[in-house]
């Protein structure tokens, strides 16, 4: 087993959160940034509506975040709401400078400027955005430039498995040293030893069987920062989209929350319009309840979906403001243009995460966690539209800031002990791993989805504890791989869910249970800690 060269910061993911600390660390820090799949992987790629922030000349800091805060439903974090929009205009200049193609429009006297659109809960026009592709934007205006700075190590096809902290190999502090990572190509596991490391790893939404979410999405981070010891906070608040693509070759395909923001009207199959039987704001409510309001329709006419109609707008319309979206319909065959096209909620976000403050800093030292896999106090009960890519960066920013000064003074971390395979043997059962998948995703979905019961989390909960051991047995006795990694990950993190809905004895933003249908006057954010 080798021992790698010692860099400054490991960042482990290569979304928005990564790619954007990684660049801003880089003239001044030795950084190495690992993926478990190629560099543009995770949902940054797949985010389509764009980036909020103040940019209109209509629109201010303090409309930005009460709109947050009303979309997060009495649960935002103020001090953090303030500090994040503050941040949004200079973080989308930094991205402009870095090459970010957004989309442009000109006025009457033919000046260019950043066109602006509307998403669910926004008072203002106020989401910047390339076309309806905005990640796929972010990632090949960063992945480039991170590819080719010289002092930043990409390691593509590399997973992390487990934090290494000092306390877990008997020193007396607890500090974060460094993470075991296999390699998905040699199948060997590496150790990276590192002055800092800083989860991007992203959300959960794997954990669902019908999710927006791309393969890796498999909260990783918030299983390993678990492990290591560090506290989860409102787990509960799982963000299912209403409008996915109802298709069976459509793998949920996301029809951005724009379409509605640009006009769409949300249809009944006998073609009634149904939002204002539940919010005055209609299509425009924020996404909890346009997605309740879905699934109780669904539920209440017994049909598989719901429609989503904006062909009133023509043609040049639509394909001006939602080229891809239309295409991708297309090629579906549905013309978006001519015919109202089927929708589906699915699992999308996760609100919850490693607890943090305004750095990104962690509860063990030398640790910190960006992006989604995090839970700084912003999107409270529920996350507003086009606030995540903004929490990226912003964050990204901020724990810049706080590690930059610190590298000169922290020593380098001592050789760590090898990763220890001598018990284990090649599976010879890998449909274990693929049932179990399977079977934790559908219960998931069926008994803590958008509506839940007591009952129904009880019946998770003994579910999720049985496939436990079992998982348990099973990465005692043999060899690490993706599938099974990220299957260990996924049924820890489910249980986090389960346990943080089963202290939630209220109905607020994402979390509806049929037991507590009342909002509870005196709530508080659930935290759970860690007896790692
Ligand atoms: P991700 O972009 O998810 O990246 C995670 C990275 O971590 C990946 O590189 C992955 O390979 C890596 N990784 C994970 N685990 C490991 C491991 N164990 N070892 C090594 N590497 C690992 N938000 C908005 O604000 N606006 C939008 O318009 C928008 N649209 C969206 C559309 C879709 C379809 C989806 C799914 C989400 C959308 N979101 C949007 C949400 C937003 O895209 C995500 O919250 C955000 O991109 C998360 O970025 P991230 O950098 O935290 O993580
Ligand atoms: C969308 O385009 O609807 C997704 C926006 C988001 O998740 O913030």
């Amino acid at each position: 087993m080798t021992q790698s060269p010692d860099c400054d910061v490991l960042i482990i993911g290569s979304g928005a959160a990564g790619l954007s600390l990684a660049l801003e660390l880089a003239d001044h820090a030795k950084i190495t940034l690992i993926s478990k799949s190629a560099l543009e992987s995770g949902c940054t790629q797949y985010a389509q509506g764009g980036i909020s922030a103040v940019l209109g000349e209509d629109d201010s800091l303090a409309s930005h975040a009460e709109d947050t805060i009303n979309a997060g439903a009495g649960l935002c974090d103020p001090d953090i709401v303030n500090f994040t929009v503050s941040q949004g205009p200079e973080r989308i200049a930094w991205l402009i400078e870095q090459g970010m193609p957004f989309t442009q429009v000109s006025d009457s006297e033919n000046n260019l400027d950043y066109h602006l659109t509307r998403e669910g809960g926004h008072t203002h026009r106020r989401v910047i955005h390339a076309e309806d592709a905005t990640g796929q934007a972010i990632v090949s205006t960063l992945s480039p430039k991170v590819n080719q700075h010289p002092n930043i190590r990409t390691l593509e096809q590399h997973i992390a498995i487990d934090l290494i902290t000092g306390n877990k190999i008997g020193h007396t502090s607890s500090r974060c040293l460094g993470a075991y990572i296999l390699n998905l190509n040699t199948k060997k596991v590496i150790v990276l030893r590192s002055r800092f490391v800083v989860l991007a790893t992203g959300g959960a939404g794997k954990v669902y069987l019908y999710t927006s979410n791309p393969d890796g999405a498999t909260a990783d981070g918030i299983a390993m920062a678990w492990r290591a010891g560090c506290r989860i906070a409102n787990m509960e608040f799982i963000q299912f989209h209403p409008t996915c693509l109802y298709h069976p070759d459509a793998k949920s395909f996301l029809i951005s929350e724009a379409v509605r923001g640009e006009g769409g009207k949300l249809k009944l199959p006998d073609g009634s319009s149904f939002m204002n039987r539940f919010d005055p704001r209609a299509e425009l409510a924020p996404r909890d309840i346009v997605a309740r309001a879905i699934d109780h329709e669904m539920k209440r006419l017994g049909c598989d979906s719901v429609l989503l109609d904006i062909s009133h707008k023509g043609k040049d319309f639509i394909l001006k403001h939602f080229p891809n979206i239309y295409n991708h319909c297309l090629a579906l065959g549905y013309n978006m243009a001519t015919q109202a096209i089927p929708v589906v909620p699915a699992a999308h976000y996760t609100c919850g995460g490693v607890m943090t403050d305004k750095y990104g800093r962690t509860d063990v030292e030398g640790l910190y966690a960006i992006g989604e896999v995090a839970y700084t106090g912003l999107h409270g009960a529920n996350r507003m539209a086009s606030n995540s890519l903004l929490e990226c960066l912003v964050f990204a920013h901020s724990a810049s800031i706080d590690i930059l000064p610190q590298i000169k003074d922290i020593p380098p971390p001592p050789n760590l002990p090898a990763w220890d395979d001598s018990q284990v043997t090649d599976s010879d059962e890998e449909v274990v791993v693929s049932h179990n998948w399977d079977e934790l995703r559908r219960f998931m979905w069926d008994y803590v989805g958008i509506v839940r019961t007591n009952k129904r989390l009880e019946r998770a909960k003994r579910r999720v504890d049985l496939l436990r051991d079992e998982i348990s047995e099973y990465y005692n006795n043999f060899s690490v791989s993706n599938d099974l990694i990220e299957l260990r990950n996924l049924n820890l993190v489910a249980d986090l869910i389960i346990r943080s809905a089963q202290q939630r004895k209220e109905s607020r933003g994402l979390h509806y249970t049929l037991d507590y249908p009342e909002k509870n006057p005196h709530t508080k954010i659930t935290i759970l800690k860690s007896n790692f």
